[in-house]
């Protein structure tokens, strides 16, 4: 393929014109940007024809692999019915089909679908909803206006969905321009907040819940979690029974539980939703990434009857739920949504993830032997893997040093698209990746952490 279009590279007019999303664009500017032109199943092409394993499935959203046929057909196949139409007083095909479906495979309880478009605006949703469900329940429920998190939360990048979020890096500049919320520690025990082992804690860590729960349940109108995994924080997995006490928590202090499985839904831990791993209904959820498979922005929040009801009355009484983005309920995403659930039940993924998911973690182990390797996380087909500069005190690495992102440009060179939390190495391939892809992946991550931190 030719690189040269109207004078420009397409290395330069990405350099040139394109700001890419959570990155130093100072320091971009000085790479060599890699364009990706295509892909195929596990692998990710350049512009020269570079092939490379997509080591996080395109930011944590390709299920069944890129250019599945199934879904690619049910797109095509809808572009030539029609793109496009409203959902505001309308509605179209694939949308009603993908919510009967939705119902039906979320946890028993949510019954009804409120689509957008992405992650952030799922949250943003399930915020609204939940306060203006307290607030139209009854007049004793209108105190219930603020939420709880947890520390090193990450729920997406827009201001509602920020000021429920608890990583610093990413939310402090913008502390002013945000709703306070209460921060609850987070379970993460390589780093416990309570200065506790596993399993002796008798998660401690929840303490800090239960005391917001007791004291603030009135102004509370819900809280906020990402079940089993806190993704953008570096992968940190719940202890077992961390979440189900959650649930019982908010249940016992009527808040409000919110389940984000924006990165954890459609497979990623090894069940369908995150929630199932403890028998966990949540009040609301959300979810997105996963749901179409990888191939277009979808993303839906889901509630209970007892939410929804509660919007219900004549035009007058001011309970409509006024939100809704312009693509909400896209025909052509819905269809790949639809295709993409198929494809989970024809091809039975989630069996078959059951063996690629114990040899993810036989790999996994070879990797405590590497000097600098702190922690291993790993729930599913979601890994981190913590680089520390001292593992015997979990000193972690300078900033400035940036041994993650040094890691990921290691195994760009062998084959490999990987990004790190950090000095977290992530790795969320495909739930479609080969045995023998996956045993590539593992082996090429192995090599670069060996490469780059050997000689620090
Ligand atoms: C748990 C969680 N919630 C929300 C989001 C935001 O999703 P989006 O980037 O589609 O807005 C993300 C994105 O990584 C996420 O991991």
């Amino acid at each position: 393929m030719t690189l040269k279009k109207r004078g420009l590279t397409l290395e330069q007019k990405d350099k040139k014109y394109l700001w890419h999303p959570f990155t130093q664009m100072k320091d971009y500017e000085k790479s060599s940007p890699l364009v990706i032109e295509k892909g195929r199943g596990s692998y990710l092409y350049d512009i020269q024809g570079n092939r490379y394993i997509d080591g996080v499935s395109s930011l944590w959203v390709t299920v069944h692999g890129h250019r599945k046929k199934k879904i690619d057909d049910a797109i095509i196949s809808q572009v030539k019915k029609i793109s496009h139409s409203t959902l505001l007083g309308l509605s179209n095909v694939p949308a009603a089909e993908l919510s009967e479906k939705l119902v039906k495979i979320t946890p028993k309880g949510l019954s009804k679908v409120f689509y957008s478009d992405n992650g952030s605006t799922s949250v943003e949703i399930a915020l609204k909803i939940s306060y203006q469900y307290w607030q139209q329940k009854s007049a004793k429920t209108k105190t219930k206006k603020k939420f709880v998190s947890l520390v090193n939360a990450y729920h997406g990048d827009t201001l509602g969905s920020v000021s429920v979020g608890g990583i610093e890096l990413f939310h402090q500049v913008y502390s002013p321009l945000l709703f306070k919320t209460f921060k609850a520690d987070s379970p993460y025990c390589y780093r416990c907040p309570m200065k506790k082992d596993r399993p002796g804690c008798s998660l401690a860590c929840l303490d800090s819940l239960e005391n917001i729960l007791k004291k603030h349940s009135r102004e509370i109108a819900a809280m906020i979690i990402e079940p089993m995994v806190q993704g953008a924080a570096g992968m940190i997995t719940f202890p077992k029974g961390y979440l189900k006490k959650v649930r019982q928590l908010c249940t016992r202090h009527n808040v409000l539980l919110i389940a984000d499985e924006v990165a954890v839904g459609f497979g990623r831990t090894g069940k369908m939703f995150a929630c199932e791993h403890e028998k966990v209904i949540p009040d609301l959820l959300a979810i997105a990434k996963g749901i179409t498979g990888g191939t277009l922005p979808l993303a839906a929040t889901l509630v209970s009857d007892e939410i929804y009801n509660a919007f219900l009355g004549e035009p007058e009484d001011l309970k409509t739920f006024f939100h809704g983005h312009t693509y909400t309920g896209n025909p052509v995403a819905c269809a790949a949504a639809i295709a993409n659930l198929e494809v989970f039940e024809e091809e039975k993924v989630l069996l078959s993830l059951k063996k690629k998911i114990r040899l993810l973690t036989k790999q996994l182990k070879s990797f405590k032997k590497l000097s600098h390797v702190g922690d291993i996380r790993q729930s599913g087909f979601m890994v981190g893997i913590e680089l520390v500069a001292e593992p015997k005190t979990k000193k972690s690495f300078a900033v400035r040093e940036r041994i993650g992102h040094r890691v990921i440009l290691e195994a760009r060179k062998r084959g490999v698209i990987i990004r790190p939390l950090g000095d977290v190495i992530v790795l969320m391939p495909p739930l479609s990746i080969s045995e023998s892809e996956l045993n590539a992946l593992c082996d090429v991550t192995f090599e670069s952490i060996k490469k780059v931190t050997e000689k620090v």
